[in-house]
């Protein structure tokens, strides 16, 4: 099996690569391929995953181009995980929004929406090149805004694009903790919505549902990072837990008012620390030998820091231990790809077409969902109906994710302008069509990707 990263210089990559180190069974992956539009931080990462593989027997063979498509030829799998823009990007998506006083974050609100604009046509881009060069490859898409990236790949791929997010899972596994299962994985979840805006109903273990349980203690509720962010109270009246990214839409004032305070918003941060660890003591990164102690030092930082802004604005304190190590977002695409090439029955919260899962959306519009996956690929399982509230935030964000969709296909810059002005003014975060034209004017005039709107 060949896997193919495009954004293989990225940072997350030694995580993926790890997780294939640790695979032994038959039908493993045995060649990574890493395509990246930046050389230097490809030969970062080349080092730090030949420092990874050092004394591993049988290691999966790395290669790396700069040539998208001698990367796709003969791939199985193939990874996105691409970042239009890099870090600047994303700090500029903050700071616009923050001027404006909204939010900037990199998938909801303003800030989701820049980014999409300028990943949708990249992502189209690839999409149809994969189509076309490895056409029965599986595509498992972690490209953020990960659920309206993968509908825009779709378009060419079909159900052969599968979107990730290791959120659900590693709010699955805090829950399934606190109420003592065993195996945290044998938990059947009961969780819908769309990438980044879900919510968990029900967690059944050994067939009964035991959140109920959980909801009435309110001493456990707070015990794990949801319970902290958003309070035993409040999710007792939801009756539900939200992702981590709800809080965010359920205490909007409070995480601004938090973001505009930070000495750097997260992106800022994000992109000094990596600006630093790809630059290495002398400009040329980390060398050979000492490149995984490097990675894995920023990555411990950046996992520590991780939604900083939002524990403050809750005083939820700092992160537990157990949720540092990650984990989540490599074991999921592990999971996926043993599943689809060894007809390994699998259920795994994924970004999928929804079919007829909700009936508040059509069946073309990507969801989050706990899914059946066999080499056949992932198909959502019937799921209780959202109540009304959800619905609410779950369609009004689809709407902008289409009209996202629609800007960057569109015929004309004036076609072009009016679907973006549509997307933000309709985002349930973006207050006013007036702000809503003055962020599409900045972010079109920071942005090269965003060129077509200007
Ligand atoms: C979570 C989210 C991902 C996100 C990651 C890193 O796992 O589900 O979508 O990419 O966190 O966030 P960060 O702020 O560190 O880039
Ligand atoms: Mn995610």
């Amino acid at each position: 099996m060949r896997l193919t990263i495009l954004g293989g210089g990225g940072f997350r990559v030694p995580l993926v690569y790890g997780a294939l180190l640790g695979d032994r069974a038959d039908g493993r992956v045995t060649g990574v391929t890493l395509y990246d539009t930046d050389p230097g931080r490809l030969a970062v990462m080349a080092r730090v995953l030949a420092d990874q593989a050092d004394g591993v027997p049988a290691a999966p063979a790395v290669t790396a181009t700069t040539d998208l498509d001698e990367a796709l030829r003969g791939a199985d799998f193939v990874f996105s995980a691409i970042r239009v823009g890099g870090l600047d990007g994303r700090a500029t998506d903050e700071r616009v929004a923050l001027a404006e006083g909204v939010l900037g974050q990199e998938t909801v609100g303003a800030g989701g929406i820049a980014y999409g604009l300028r990943t949708v046509p990249a992502a189209r881009e690839i999409a149809r090149r994969i189509a076309r060069l490895a056409p029965d490859a599986w595509v498992i898409n972690f490209t953020n805004p990960a659920g309206l990236v993968t509908e825009a790949m779709r378009e060419s791929l079909g159900d052969r694009v599968i979107g990730i997010c290791d959120s659900p899972v590693g709010l699955g596994r805090r829950i399934a903790r606190v109420l003592g299962a065993a195996r945290p994985q044998e938990a059947w979840i009961d969780y819908v919505g769309l990438n980044h805006l879900g919510w968990v109903r029900g967690l059944r273990i050994g067939g009964r549902d035991e959140l109920p349980r959980l909801l009435a203690d309110p001493v456990a509720l707070e015990s794990f990072e949801e319970g902290r962010l958003f309070g035993a109270e409040w999710l007792r009246s939801l009756g539900a837990i939200p992702n981590e990214y709800l809080h965010y839409y359920y205490f909007n004032r409070e995480t601004v008012a938090a973001y505009r305070q930070a000495e750097r918003t997260r992106g800022a941060f994000l992109r000094d620390q990596q600006r630093a660890f790809y630059a290495g003591p002398d400009g040329t990164g980390p060398a050979a030998g000492a490149a995984l102690a490097a990675w894995d030092r920023t990555r411990a930082e950046r996992e520590a820091t991780y939604m900083a802004e939002n524990r403050e604005a809750a005083g939820a304190g700092e992160r537990e231990e157990t949720d540092l190590e990650s984990g989540g977002y490599e074991q999921v695409a592990l999971a996926l790809m043993r599943a689809i090439a060894r007809d390994e029955r699998a259920t795994l919260i994924l970004n999928v077409a929804n079919g007829s899962t909700l009936s508040v959306l059509d069946p073309d519009a990507v969801i989050e969902v706990p899914c059946l996956v066999d080499a056949n690929g992932a198909h959502p399982v019937a799921v209780d109906p959202l109540p009304y509230h959800a619905v609410g935030l779950v369609t009004a964000v689809k709407a902008v994710e289409r009209e996202v969709l629609a800007a960057a296909a569109a015929p004309s810059r004036t076609a072009a302008r009016a679907a973006a002005t549509k997307a933000f003014a309709l985002h349930p975060l973006v207050d006013s069509v007036a702000v809503a034209r003055r962020l599409l004017d900045g972010y079109a005039r920071h942005h090269p990707g965003l060129a077509y709107l200007r």
